[in-house]
């Protein structure tokens, strides 16, 4: 995906972007070999610790609210997890900004508490629930899934939710549902790239039903041991591991069952770059791109991309034609 510069942008894969945590171990490279001048070090020190303590204070009160959940031991992953600094300031949430490194520098002024979700659409059981009674309700639990964004990077973190299809079967879809589509919030006083127009806004996802029920479809309300932090889609996102991050919407305010197929945000911006399906997929490049590969956030270090991101064994059968 590409920094949103309407009417002639889409030029510059985000993967060629230095994210500010490898600016700022680039600097501790420099610092270690010695070649920095004395100045330019303290000032690039300070900076960074400046940074790194904006970001602690910023995190704080979602880590102080810890969230009760099981260690599922069947989502693990054998790499290493990215650091819970690192993911929390490298987001994409177009709503505040393109610059991944400063989203969670805007998002100051977004309330995700009081929070509620409405289910409706083809269900006998319609309902509309605030965010922390269907945390009650839900069992939550830990799962540790790989993330991989279209743009080639990837992260693993440990996601707190619940299977969506946990919700699904509360609500009970309609004999003719075949889709559930989702929305994100609406303030674009809060969420300033909201006003650009050209964008449509809210940002919308959409899987297929058999998709939703899947088991790895996660409802995801925390992060790292505690509740999401805005920059991570606060209160409630979705985490669909075997897809391209685009599909994983954040913020969700409405799941409405449909038998027709949903939008999908960026499928209605460049229809050719991003479908509806958007599987991980190694042999299918991006049309700007090479999917071949993907790189850590943090460490960089680069791995050949996992058809459906490793998680074929659950998924390839939803797909078989
Ligand atoms: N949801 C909304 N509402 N707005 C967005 O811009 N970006 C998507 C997805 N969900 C996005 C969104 C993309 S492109 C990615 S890669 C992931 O969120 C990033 O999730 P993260 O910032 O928690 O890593």
């Amino acid at each position: 995906m590409a920094y949103i510069k309407i009417p002639k942008g889409w030029e510059i894969p985000e993967n060629q972007v230095t994210p500010e945590s490898d600016y700022i171990n680039r600097r501790k490279f420099i610092k270690d070999l010695g070649l920095a001048s004395a100045g330019t070090l303290l000032f690039s020190t300070s900076n960074a610790c400046a940074q790194n303590s904006a970001l602690e204070k910023q995190l704080a009160p979602f880590r102080a609210q810890t969230l009760a959940a099981e260690k599922n031991a069947n989502f693990t992953v054998e790499r290493q997890m990215t650091d819970e600094v690192i993911a929390a300031t490298y987001n994409n949430y177009y709503e505040f900004t393109q610059s991944k490194s400063t989203v969670w520098k805007r998002v100051e002024r977004f309330k995700t508490r009081p929070w509620e979700i409405e289910i409706s659409g083809l269900v006998e059981k319609p309902m509309t629930l605030d965010v922390d009674d269907l945390i009650k309700m839900m069992p939550l639990e830990e799962r540790i899934y790989r993330f991989r964004c279209v743009e080639t990077w990837a992260m693993v973190v440990p996601w707190i939710g619940f299977p969506m299809k946990a919700l699904l079967e509360r609500v009970q879809p309609k004999a003719d549902a075949k889709y559930v589509s989702m929305l994100t919030f609406f303030d674009p006083d809060v969420a300033p790239h909201q006003h650009d127009a050209r964008l449509p806004w809210p940002y919308l996802e959409g899987l297929t039903l058999a998709e939703a029920m899947n088991d790895l479809t996660l409802l995801v309300v925390g992060i790292y041991g505690h509740i999401l932090p805005p920059q991570h889609g606060a209160p409630i996102r979705l985490i669909v591991p075997w897809k391209y991050g685009f599909k994983s919407i954040k913020s969700i305010v409405s799941i409405e069952l449909t038998d027709k197929k949903p939008r999908n945000f960026w499928n209605i911006i460049l229809p050719r770059e991003y479908d509806f399906e958007a599987n991980v997929n190694p042999n299918v490049p991006h049309p700007r791109w090479s999917q071949a590969t993907e790189w850590m956030i943090g460490s960089r270090e680069r791995h050949p991309t996992l058809i459906y991101n490793g998680y074929g064994d659950a998924v390839a059968h939803l797909y078989e034609r």
